[in-house]
């Protein structure tokens, strides 16, 4: 079975519901799934996942230090991420408040270990987006995007 790690950090804890959101469309797919926050990921744990959804708010228009303090100690991972399917999402307080560049700039770092980035026709073409705490909007999106990450790490992975 797919196993798919979700992975977050959150000060104010809209991000850690976009999360947990996320972990609702997983599960629907019928995936494992394990949704942590930040500090409770170890480097090393990166490698038992098929699956990586890195969730952050909005700082300056890119992630928050402690993920890419995660991003940049995954450098001990180089060369062994590849193939495994990536996802990313963030909550800003602002429309055009540089929530669509966070999630660009964990998906580059992702894609830069040679994971597979999912994109979607519908909904929120990078990864979810959020104003704040979710919204009814959001909440679908979010449970939406889940699901169509697990359905492509079944589909890569088994
Ligand atoms: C240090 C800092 C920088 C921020 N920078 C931005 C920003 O550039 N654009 C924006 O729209 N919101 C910004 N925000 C607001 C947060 O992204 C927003 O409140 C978010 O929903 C917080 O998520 P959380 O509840 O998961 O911590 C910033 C907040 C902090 C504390």
């Amino acid at each position: 079975m797919a196993k798919i790690l979700i992975c977050y950090y959150s000060r104010s804890g809209n991000t850690k519901k976009m999360a947990y959101l996320i972990q609702e469309g997983v599960m629907d797919e019928g995936s494992e799934v394990d949704t942590k926050d930040v500090k409770n990921v170890k480097v090393d744990d990166l490698k038992g996942y098929d699956g990586i959804i890195i969730g952050s708010p909005t700082y300056y228009g890119l992630m928050a230090a402690p993920v890419k303090d995660l991003l940049d100690r995954s450098i001990k991972l180089h060369g062994k991420l590849q193939d495994k399917v990536g996802g990313a999402f963030s909550s800003s307080a602002n429309i055009g408040g540089g929530n669509e560049t966070t999630v660009m700039a964990i998906l580059q770092a992702l894609m830069i270990h040679g994971m597979v980035i999912c994109g979607d026709h519908r909904g929120d073409h990078y990864g979810p987006v959020s104003i704040e705490a979710p919204d009814k909007r959001v909440e679908k999106n979010c449970i939406m995007y889940g699901k169509r990450v697990a359905e492509l790490t079944r589909k890569l992975h088994g």
